[in-house]
């Protein structure tokens, strides 16, 4: 007996194998299963903390080391945890699909981690530490750091990698993810709420130009109605059922 989860995953496995250039857009939800938070709903980090007093540049300027005892707790929290089978599919299909790219808005490494290469990293990566001073970006794989950890080259305080509220995103990987985007005729978008923007509307404009769109999701997002196709489930048993 076929449902509606198993027509969704039929009709998108035969456009995904059709397709001649493929963007997935990834959301908190592909990295659940492997045990990371999401940011809303129930037991989101944002139901615990307060965004405005971890997650923006005022909070850090007023009490860095508050700042990073939230991220060394989430580095502690991440370090351990594996890619799930979400993470493997998305990079078989990229081995598999010549014009293959991953956007996601996760900080977390896991798509890495699975063996995906060229993520596009839309809110930054919280392995990777970025000089206040100077401006230096590296990789930085201590758990935990320091509580208020120092630049090696001039030793200005160092901060997170990540894109704070209220900060701009990197424009040249904003441009790499819209040049996929406006070039691709099938977008998946995984694992998102379609909350925070810009993200939130790159499936809507990857349908604008008049790509094919589907959404997995364990639930229904604002743009549900508006995609192609919608599959109702969660991204780690989905997303291997389409190689
Ligand atoms: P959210 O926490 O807002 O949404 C997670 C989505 O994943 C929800 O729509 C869930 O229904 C869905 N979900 C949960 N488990 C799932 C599973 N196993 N399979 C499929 N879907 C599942 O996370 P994001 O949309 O990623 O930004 O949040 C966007 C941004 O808000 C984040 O990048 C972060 C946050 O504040 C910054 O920190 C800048």
């Amino acid at each position: 007996m076929t449902n509606k989860t198993d027509e969704g995953i039929s009709e998108l496995r035969e456009k995904l194998w059709q397709a001649r250039q493929v963007v997935v857009l990834t959301g908190a939800g592909i990295s659940a299963e492997s045990g990371v938070p999401t940011f809303r709903g129930e037991g989101g980090l944002w139901k615990r903390y307060s965004v405005m007093e971890l997650a923006t540049p005022e909070a850090f300027s007023r009490d860095p080391k508050l700042v990073w005892e939230f991220y060394n707790w989430r580095r502690e929290l991440l370090a351990p945890l594996s890619p799930n089978p979400g993470h493997y599919a998305l990079a078989e299909m990229q081995r598999r699909i010549p014009r293959f790219t991953l956007v996601t808005q996760n900080i977390d490494g896991l798509h890495r981690k699975a063996g995906s290469t060229d993520v596009i990293e839309l809110h930054g990566n919280i392995w990777w530490v970025r000089c206040t001073g100077c401006g230096k970006l590296m990789e930085d794989l201590r758990v935990p750091l320091p509580e208020m950890p120092e630049c090696p080259t001039c030793g200005a305080l160092l901060r997170p990698n990540v894109v704070w509220f209220g900060e701009m995103l990197d424009p040249q990987v904003l441009n790499a993810a819209y040049e996929a985007i406006s070039n691709c005729d099938l977008m998946i978008v995984a694992g998102t709420s379609g909350t925070v923007q810009p993200a939130a509307s790159m499936g809507v404009q990857a349908k604008r130009s008049g790509a094919t769109v589907a959404e997995v999701n364990l639930e229904p997002t604002p743009y549900t109605d508006t995609y192609q196709i919608s599959i109702s489930g969660k991204s780690g048993e989905i997303l291997p059922r389409l190689l």
